[in-house]
Parts: C-alpha cells; sequence; structure tokens
C-alpha cells in the first residue's frame, strides 16, 4: 500500500497532537489529585486514556503503511491554579483538534482515499463531543 505525502503529514500531525493530549490530561489529573479533587482528577485521568485510544488507531494506520509512528515535540502540558484554568487549557486544545481533523478529512476526501477519511471521521466526531464535554464541565463548575 502507498500512501500519499501529505495524508502521511496529517496522521503524524495528528498523532502529535493526541500525544500532547495524553500528556496534558495526565499531568492536570496528577495535579488535580494533588489538590485533593478526586473526582476531577479521575475525570481528566479517563480523557487521557480516550486521547491514548485515538493515538492508538492513528498508529494502526501508519503501521499498515509501514511508517514508525513519531510524535513531534510536545509543548509543555498547561496546567494552572484551578478548575477554571485547567478547563479553559483543555478547551483549547480540544478545538484545535477539531481544527485539525477538519482539515485532515478535506484533504484525505479529496484523494478519495475512505480508510483515512473514515477513521480521521471518526475521532472528529469524538474531539467534537469532548469540546461538548468541556462545556458542561465548565457549566457545571458555574453552577
Ligand atoms: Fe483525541
Ligand atoms: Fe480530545
Amino acid at each position: 500500500m502507498r500512501i500519499d505525502q501529505r495524508t502521511l503529514g496529517w496522521l503524524s500531525r495528528a498523532l502529535t497532537h493526541e500525544m500532547r493530549a495524553v500528556q496534558q490530561y495526565l499531568a492536570q489529573s496528577v495535579l488535580a489529585r494533588g489538590w485533593g479533587d478526586e473526582a476531577l482528577a479521575e475525570k481528566l485521568r479517563s480523557e487521557a486514556v480516550e486521547e491514548l485510544g485515538h493515538a492508538e488507531r492513528l498508529m494502526e494506520r501508519l503501521i499498515a503503511f509501514g511508517i514508525s509512528p513519531s510524535a513531534g515535540n510536545l509543548p509543555p502540558s498547561r496546567l494552572g491554579r484551578s478548575v477554571d484554568d485547567l478547563l479553559a487549557a483543555d478547551r483549547e486544545l480540544e478545538i484545535a483538534a477539531v481544527r485539525l481533523y477538519q482539515e485532515a478529512v478535506t484533504h484525505t476526501q479529496r484523494m478519495r482515499d475512505s480508510a483515512s477519511t473514515s477513521l480521521l471521521e471518526d475521532i472528529l466526531a469524538e474531539e467534537m463531543a469532548h469540546v461538548q464535554e468541556i462545556d458542561s464541565l465548565r457549566n457545571n463548575n458555574h453552577g
């Protein structure tokens, strides 16, 4: 199987994003546990595991093409002093994910690569759900 180089670029950028998300959610979970907020720590930890699942699916696709998965440099996790700070940073991360997957899908559709498109669309739908989840956590936090 041959892969279009730009599709490969999108898969690699998506993998970097997912590894970054795993790192950020896990770091925030550790921080929240330190605050004694076990419920938030658990919630953030389970987000990290979900993002890990996305990384795994992208790796499956890369490995099917004979490519060794390699996430790029990860920026530092965005932490903060309050639940609000964490959720604001997470919302930005998820919005960036939605944009990335939308652009990636536009490309793979143009290439008529239906397998990559369906993988990327699945993950896109989950990232959109993450934005909703964070919005409802933020509302609860203010309610
Ligand atoms: Fe993700
Ligand atoms: Fe996400």
